[in-house]
């Protein structure tokens, strides 16, 4: 399986909404694939294997899970927005620890 992403090679198949905006943001340029935030197999062929929960497919990840799914890989960051000393979050207290809510997670681009 290759994650949606090689589905532009054939043009009468539509790309999910979400691939053009992750291609352009730091992820995408990063090597960051959608299964390292969705969960599932990209190595394997059959889609609904490669999509299962056995697989760790995740869906659309809820909003309690953004700390820790950003953080597995931000953990400096994680660690600042937990002590509330994270850019942006003295400014905007409101908006708490929700990572996604200040950068978005499909178009994140640096800062
Ligand atoms: C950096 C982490 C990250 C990456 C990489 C990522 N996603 Fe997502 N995606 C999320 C998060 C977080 C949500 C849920 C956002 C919400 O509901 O607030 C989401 C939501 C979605 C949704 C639900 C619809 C929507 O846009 O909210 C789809 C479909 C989706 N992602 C597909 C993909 C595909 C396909 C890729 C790879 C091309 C991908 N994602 C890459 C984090 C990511
Ligand atoms: C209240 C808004 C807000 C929240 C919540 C937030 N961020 Fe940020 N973050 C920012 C701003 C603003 C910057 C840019 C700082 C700058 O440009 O000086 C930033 C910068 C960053 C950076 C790049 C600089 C650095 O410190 O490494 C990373 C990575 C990052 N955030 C990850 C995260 C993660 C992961 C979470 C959730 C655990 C998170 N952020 C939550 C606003 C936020
Ligand atoms: C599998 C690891 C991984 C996951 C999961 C992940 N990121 Fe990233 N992220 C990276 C890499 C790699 C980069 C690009 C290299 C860098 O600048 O650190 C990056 C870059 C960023 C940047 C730009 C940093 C800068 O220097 O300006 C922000 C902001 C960011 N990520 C936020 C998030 C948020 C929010 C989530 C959760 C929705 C998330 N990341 C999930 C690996 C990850």
């Amino acid at each position: 399986m290759t994650c949606h992403l090689e589905t532009d090679a054939d043009p009468a198949m539509d790309l999910p909404p979400s691939v053009k905006p992750w291609r352009e943001s730091v992820h995408g340029k990063s090597a960051v694939g959608c299964f390292h935030c969705h969960g599932g197999d990209p190595t394997l062929e059959d889609d609904e294997e490669a999509m299962s929960g056995r697989r760790g497919f995740v869906g659309v990840p809820p909003a309690e899970f953004f700390p820790g799914l950003c953080g597995r890989c931000h953990a400096g960051a994680l660690r600042e927005v937990r002590a509330g000393a994270h850019p942006g979050m003295t400014e905007n207290p409101a908006v708490g620890t929700n990572c996604t809510e200040c950068h978005g997670y499909h178009e994140i681009r640096r800062r």
